[in-house]
């Protein structure tokens, strides 16, 4: 995601953007650029420097022309193209008549781009941005003014966008428009302000709205229109503002990991935008290995550390199940002692939110130096793992700030079946049809992540009886013992109390022996295949006195007569199902740590991003 703020009637409008961006660095933070309307030109500074972009664009535009009314901005966390100058907004169209900032993912970019080099724009960045001042410009040639040209282009675009357009045509206009990303407007006296949130304009106004999807919005000095795409005006939804800046930057939650738990209906949309057709059809354009390579691989083996570990272990029982691969799952620090065996046919999968953790970034290039094709999930990027892969799949899940990973975790899950869901249908494994049930399914992951988010007080009151607990096991079988060992994670790492994820069947291996009155055990007891098995693993629990909290899915009375406490959850299939049933996970260890007074953004120890071996 990336902030994007403008303003029109503001004697100081640079210092406006200046400050409203750095407001959204939140939102990303690779790059950030300017553009002011400057009577006969247009002013365009960007930089590229990662979390000093907006500190060095100020002392970049101290030389900005005077006088400046109208102008935009832009601080981008990139999804395409590198996180350089080049890609860096405001984008410009050929003549240098049109800027456009963009927040969002433009899903049929390429064609649309095809189309414009076609029509002899010549298109400068590696951005899907980069196309729409050159489709506003084509509009234009047909159109009576900026309005009407937005509109029309608007009309060509498939995917999510907020945007803010300025020409010199008409130099105190601001044309912004939004479907999905979100955005806000509103005035001052004479100034007139877009937004992507809250914090980029609290100082300026707390007299805002909210611009719905499929809004366009005329700013002018002091005055601001909605209507539809056809032209009729719309009655705006006033946005009463009551926080301070740093409340609006964490969208009114007590804090960042709230926020990021509620942000993954969003994520999951958003990993998976532009890569899937409800037909079934995948494109993973940025994965760069041919049908043939692909259909080369014999052997999976994703290696990662921690949360992104588990993520591995969820994909594993997609890629054995819809493409019938071996996979192997290690953690990076053992996979690099290990001398693990691999070749031209291997497929290694580095996994890494950061892309920065050096044991995973060190298995990498271990992994090329024995020739094994190298793919990259990560959410950042341009990271270090990123650059060195062969082949790289963003998750778009947008900054992370919490140290506990939530979001990233379910957007490196989504990219990761569907990287299982394309090997499937390289190696003929999986019918079309079967594909495309697969990628209903997962499109319905959004609204069933939010319904489960949705019973967060319930979860919450699971916590408060539990406040004296101090030993947990977190049981799971198949694709629910990866949940489990999450569940465990989240509650150690945030919660400090003693946790540990096991798979159901081993308990009577071993660590039977430690369950006793007192000991919680929170089993996940979805996925209807090994439903009974776990339930058995729960009564042997029960009976030795543990206080037994059950992950069950909405109707399962069976597992209601179980369990001391519920964590219910919506119907899922197997494999997708840690997607949702890591949420009352997530939110259990969130409440535990809450209960107890700790940070849970910050939690001791830890650092998001671990850079030492
Ligand atoms: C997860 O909540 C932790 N913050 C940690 O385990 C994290 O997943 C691990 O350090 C891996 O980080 P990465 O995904 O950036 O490689």
């Amino acid at each position: 995601m990336c902030g994007i703020i403008g303003v029109t009637g503001a004697g100081d409008a640079l210092d406006i953007l200046l400050d409203g961006l750095e407001r959204l660095e939140y939102r990303g933070y690779d790059s950030a650029g300017i553009a002011l309307i400057d009577s006969s030109d247009i002013y365009r500074v960007r930089v590229a420097d990662g979390t000093h972009s907006v500190s060095i664009l100020r002392e970049q535009t101290k030389d900005a022309p005077p006088g400046c009314v109208t102008g935009i901005g832009h601080t981008r966390w990139a999804t395409h193209g590198q996180p350089n100058e080049l890609n860096a907004h405001p984008h410009l169209d050929c003549a240098g008549d049109i800027a456009l900032i963009h927040n969002g993912i433009i899903e049929n970019y390429a064609e649309l781009a095809a189309e414009m080099v076609a029509s002899g724009h010549t298109l400068a960045s590696h951005t899907d941005t980069e196309v729409l001042p050159h489709l506003i410009e084509e509009c234009l040639l047909t159109s009576d003014g900026l309005v009407e040209a937005v509109r029309k282009a608007l009309e060509k675009v498939r995917g999510a966008f907020a945007i803010g357009v300025v020409s010199l045509a008409e130099p105190d206009l601001i044309v912004a428009a939004r479907r999905i990303s979100p955005l806000i407007v509103g005035t001052a006296g004479n100034a007139s302000f877009l937004a992507s949130d809250i914090p980029a304009l609290l100082e300026r106004t707390r007299d805002l709205v909210v611009v719905e999807d499929d809004q366009i919005v005329e700013l002018r000095p002091g005055s601001v229109k909605i209507t539809d795409l056809e032209g009729n005006p719309v009655t705006p939804r006033p946005l009463v503002v009551e926080w301070d800046v740093e409340a609006a930057q964490k969208d009114g939650y007590d804090d960042f990991m709230t926020k990021e738990m509620n942000e993954q209906p969003r994520v999951i949309a958003d990993t998976m935008r532009g890569r899937v057709e409800s037909s079934g059809r995948i494109f993973l354009d940025q994965l760069d290995l041919s049908r043939e390579e692909l259909a080369s691989i014999t052997k999976v083996s994703i290696v990662a550390c921690g949360s992104s570990y588990h993520a591995g272990l969820v994909a594993k029982y997609a890629f054995e199940r819809w493409a019938r691969l071996p996979v192997d799952v290690d953690i990076a620090s053992e996979f690099r002692y290990r001398d693990p065996v691999l070749d031209s046919n291997t497929l290694v999968i580095g996994v890494s939110q950061s892309g920065e953790t050096v044991d995973s970034l060190q298995a990498m290039r271990q992994a090329k130096q024995s020739n094994a094709r190298v793919v990259v999930v990560s959410n950042v990027v341009d990271s270090s793992m990123a650059r060195e892969a062969d082949g790289v799949l963003y998750t778009r899940a947008g900054p992370e700030i919490g140290v506990a990973a939530t979001k990233t975790v379910l957007a490196q899950i989504i990219a990761l079946e569907l990287l299982a869901l394309r090997m499937a249908q390289v190696r003929g494994t999986l019918a079309e049809g079967a594909v495309a049930e697969v990628v209903s399914e997962l499109w319905s992951l959004e609204g069933t992540v939010q319904e489960a988010l949705a019973r967060d007080e319930d979860v919450a009151a699971v916590a408060r009886e539990l406040v004296d607990a101090r030993d947990f096991f977190f049981l799971g079988r198949h694709a629910g013992f990866p949940t489990a060992l999450e569940g465990a994670l989240k509650l150690k790492e945030i919660s400090y109390l003693h946790a540990e994820g096991y798979p159901a069947g081993e308990l009577k291996h071993g660590p039977l022996a430690v369950i006793e009155p007192g000991c919680v055990v929170v089993a996940v007891a979805t996925g209807g295949e090994m439903k009974e098995k776990i339930l058995s693993n729960v009564s042997e629990v029960k009976a030795r006195g543990a206080t037994v909290v059950l992950v069950a899915e909405d109707g399962d009375t069976q597992a209601a007569s179980l369990a001391d406490y519920l964590l219910m959850v919506p119907r899922t299939s197997t494999l997708l199902s840690p997607v949702k049933d890591i949420v009352p996970l997530q939110q259990l260890a969130y409440h535990l740590a809450r209960n107890r007074g700790l940070d849970v953004d910050r939690p001791r120890n830890l650092a998001k991003t671990v850079t030492v071996e």
